[in-house]
This record gives C-alpha cells, sequence and structure tokens, in this order.
C-alpha cells in the first residue's frame, strides 16, 4: 500500500488552520500530528516537504456539465479533459447531472450518467438528477434514485424551449415528494413568463448584447421569490443555483428574514465579469444563462460572499470551443455557458484571501466544505480528517501568475479570465492517495474516478 507523509504543512480546514504532519496510506488520511513520529512512518513512505505550502481538502466543483450533449451539439470538456483541467484547478469531486429521460425512471436517467462518467473520469463525482416533468410514480422513483446515492434533484424554472419546464402545480408536486424523501431541490431560477413578455416587447435586432436585455435581473428575482414560497410552503430547504444579481440576492435575504431555509451558490463568473463583455469583438464567448450583469451585481454579490450571505461558489463549468461559441451571433442560439472549474480557486482565493477580507478556512468552506456537507458527501469529502478520502491540495497561497489562453487546459481553449493576474496557485492535486496533477504537469490519466454516494442532504450544514 503506497503511503505518503505531508511534512510541515499549514493545515486548513473550514474552521481552524494549523502547522502539522499528515500521514496518507493507500486511499486515506490515517493521521494528522504536530510531528508524527518515526516509528509510525511506514517504510518506503514517500516524504513531502510542504513548508511554505497550505494544505486544503480537495475542492469540490459542485456544478458542472462535462460532456453535455444539448441543442444539438456537445460541450467541449468530455469526461476525461474535464477531469484533467480540474485536477489542475485543484479539484477533485465534481457534482455534476443526468438529464432527464423521459422515455424512462429517473433512476435509469442517472445510471446511465453515472456509468458514463465510471468509465471516463479520472477525478471523483457525484451526480445531481434533472427532472423535466412529473413521473407518473413520483414516490417510487425518487425512492430508486435515493437508494442509488443520488438525493439531490435539480429543476428548471425556464427553458421551456429545450423542454426543460415544469409548470408551477408539478414543481409543487416535485417540492413535496422531495420533502416526502428528505432530498434537496436545486433550482435555475428565471421566471419563463416574466422572459416571454420581455421578448414580447422587445424589437432589436437579437444582437449578442441583448442577451442581457431579454434575460434581465428581475426574472431571476420572480423566479427566486416563487420558488422561496414553495419552500416555504412545503417547509423544506432549496438551493438557488448560480446566483446572478443584486436583485436575486435580496429576494434570498427576505425570504431568509421569513425563515426560509435558501441556500445560495453562485460563481466567479458572476462575481467578477460584468455586461460589458458582451460588447467586445468576441462577445459571444461571454454568453451564458442568466446572463452577465451590471458591476453592481458583481459587488453587491462579492460583499455578500464576504458577509457569508453565500454558502457555496460553483462555476457552471459548460465549455464550448471559439468555434461552437462564435458560430452564431444572435443571443438566442449562441450555445448557452463557458469554462471555469480550473481557474476558480486562485480567483476565490485572489479576491477573498490575498486581499484578507477572508480567511483560507472561510474559502474552504465555500469551496469544499460546505458543497460537501450541502450534498451529502461530508465527511469523507471536503475534510482533512483521519478516517477520510485523503483528496488535498497543496496550494502556494503567494504565487502570482497570469490566467492565460495558452496556460489552462479546457478544451475550449480559452478562459473568460484571460489577461487576469491572480495570487495563489494549486501546486499539487491528491485523490485518494494519489498524485494526479503536480507542478503543472498531469499524472491523473491512470486513475479511475469513481461515483460518490450522496448520504442525506444537510445533515452537517448549519450557515
Ligand atoms: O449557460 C449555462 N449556464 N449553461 C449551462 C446550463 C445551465 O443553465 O446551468
Ligand atoms: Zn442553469
Ligand atoms: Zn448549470
Amino acid at each position: 500500500m503506497n503511503s505518503i507523509l505531508i511534512r510541515n504543512g499549514m493545515l486548513f480546514d473550514s474552521v481552524k488552520s494549523y502547522k502539522a504532519d499528515m500521514l496518507v496510506q493507500g486511499e486515506k488520511i490515517v493521521a494528522i500530528e504536530k510531528e508524527i513520529s518515526v516509528d509510525l512512518i511506514p517504510s518506503g513512505c514517500e516524504i513531502i516537504d510542504a513548508d511554505g505550502l497550505c494544505v486544503l481538502p480537495g475542492i469540490i466543483d459542485a456544478h458542472t456539465h462535462y460532456h453535455l450533449v444539448s441543442r444539438g451539439t456537445t460541450t467541449a470538456d468530455s469526461f476525461e479533459e474535464g477531469s484533467k483541467l480540474a485536477a489542475f484547478g485543484g479539484v477533485t469531486t465534481v457534482i455534476d447531472f443526468a438529464d432527464h429521460d423521459k422515455s424512462t425512471t429517473l433512476a435509469d436517467s442517472a445510471h446511465k450518467r453515472i456509468d458514463a462518467m465510471s468509465a471516463k473520469m479520472h477525478i471523483d463525482f457525484a451526480l445531481h438528477q434533472g427532472i423535466y416533468g412529473l413521473p407518473r410514480d413520483i414516490d417510487r422513483e425518487l425512492e430508486e434514485l435515493s437508494g442509488i446515492g443520488v438525493r439531490v434533484v435539480k429543476i428548471f424554472t425556464t427553458y421551456k424551449n429545450v423542454g426543460y419546464l415544469m409548470p408551477s402545480e408539478t414543481l409543487r408536486e416535485v417540492f413535496s415528494a422531495c420533502k416526502r424523501h428528505n432530498m434537496l431541490v436545486c433550482v435555475h431560477c428565471e421566471d419563463d413568463d416574466y422572459l416571454e413578455q420581455v421578448a414580447s416587447q422587445y424589437d432589436g435586432d437579437f444582437s449578442v448584447r441583448d442577451h442581457a436585455v431579454l434575460r434581465p435581473s428581475e426574472a431571476e428575482k420572480r423566479a427566486v421569490d416563487f420558488i422561496g414560497s414553495l419552500a416555504r410552503e412545503c417547509q423544506m430547504s432549496v438551493y438557488i443555483v448560480h446566483l446572478s444579481s443584486e436583485k436575486g440576492l435580496n429576494s434570498v435575504r427576505s425570504l431568509r428574514k421569513d425563515g426560509v431555509d435558501i441556500i445560495v451558490e453562485t460563481t466567479p463568473h458572476y462575481l467578477f465579469l460584468d455586461k460589458s463583455r458582451l460588447l467586445t469583438e468576441n462577445g459571444s464567448m461571454y454568453v451564458m444563462t442568466p446572463p452577465l450583469r451590471e458591476k453592481a451585481d458583481n459587488i453587491a454579490l462579492q460583499d455578500a460572499l464576504i458577509a457569508r450571505e453565500i454558502d457555496v461558489v460553483a462555476t457552471d463549468h459548460c465549455a464550448f470551443t471559439k468555434e461552437q461559441k462564435l458560430s452564431s451571433s444572435d443571443c438566442r442560439t449562441i450555445y448557452p455557458g463557458i469554462p471555469g472549474t480550473e481557474e476558480m480557486v486562485s480567483l476565490v482565493h485572489n479576491f477573498a484571501v490575498a486581499s484578507s477580507r477572508m480567511n483560507l478556512s472561510q474559502m474552504v468552506a465555500l469551496l469544499s466544505t460546505n458543497p460537501a456537507k450541502i450534498f451529502g458527501l461530508y465527511p469523507r469529502k471536503g475534510s482533512l480528517e483521519p478516517g477520510t478520502d485523503a483528496d488535498f491540495i497543496l496550494f502556494d497561497p503567494e504565487h502570482i501568475w497570469t490566467i492565460d489562453d495558452e496556460n489552462i487546459h479546457s478544451a475550449s481553449h480559452y478562459s473568460v479570465y484571460s489577461g487576469e493576474q491572480v495570487v495563489g496557485k494549486v501546486v499539487m492535486t491528491y485523490l485518494r492517495g494519489q498524485l494526479i496533477a503536480g507542478d503543472d504537469v498531469y499524472l491523473g490519466k491512470s486513475v479511475k474516478g469513481r461515483f460518490v454516494k450522496s448520504d442525506i442532504p444537510l445533515e452537517h450544514y448549519r450557515r
């Protein structure tokens, strides 16, 4: 069995930091002590000196779409390519999504995705199951789904055109069934009726910039209000994916004040990019849904992040090549989505930790421990404790580098953050005790990623 001793590192979990040695045997962390005594160190143990580096739990990107087949095309990053770029970004687990194949059951839909990912992924993964229509026997189907380790479902309040939208009454049934089965509902919030109303009054030419005009933040606000009211009615928690606007945030605030448990995810692009990007020469490359907003929205979300009003930062990584993105300049048909997994930890560190607005433990909470707790993967993932999976990264908090199309690894071959100088870089990434990326070299090709079953969501989570 391989063993590794990480010596002299500064360990961070979501609440504390301390200088210690960490011993890994096989796939697990077996000991963490101030100084691990020589007689505990197995012969042949590899010793890594982590002096000056931070040891963090493996990052979890809780919102990815690798190898997504949609709108007549497939996203640029396959499961292999997604795993590789994730390893460079310190990400050891992603949470991806299974489409709802309405010709079969939810569990079968999930199984298909789990099988496809198990065959090709080189990092671990959990899964959320999309629901796009009411199954005939939802109780039986949810029970079956839970049984295979998928305890989180994803619904949309928009995308009627691609068959994802369910009527309000159906949503209500899905919510109350999830409540009965102790499952968590994640929601993409944009009110489709309002979007239709905006579109009916629009007389523009559907240029790239009008993506933001046609999907205003008011739509997000209305959907958050509605979803919050459903959660209140059903007395359950709800998770909002990729919150993008101050209006949406203010809705979350008033719902929380009323006692509704709204869990909020945002993404680096809603924190750091604004809609002026849509006016640039290759504006299509900045199209995702919801769209980029105003600078004021960035700042509101940034402040909320620092004030701990946001629970999770994840990326919604949904990469298309430049050719795919630029194949249309009509905002209704540009493939929506951008890459992001690889850049996430450096961007968040640069903004929040390097500027001393947040400490590293708080960053660990946002990028690893919180998603693990919320989605039922904790403590196996998202922690540094003896007995848990040896998923960890060595992170250099002082390394200054510039994100560039040439030094990131997405098969889309571009980063929306190209040219940004950031402080903080992943030096080594370990998945279950195996080095999968180190010093800018990918080593994960022969490592098999595994499906991680979700236990009870939210069991360990308190804001
Ligand atoms: O534009 C985006 N976000 N594409 C991915 C699908 C989604 O809505 O999350
Ligand atoms: Zn979405
Ligand atoms: Zn998404």
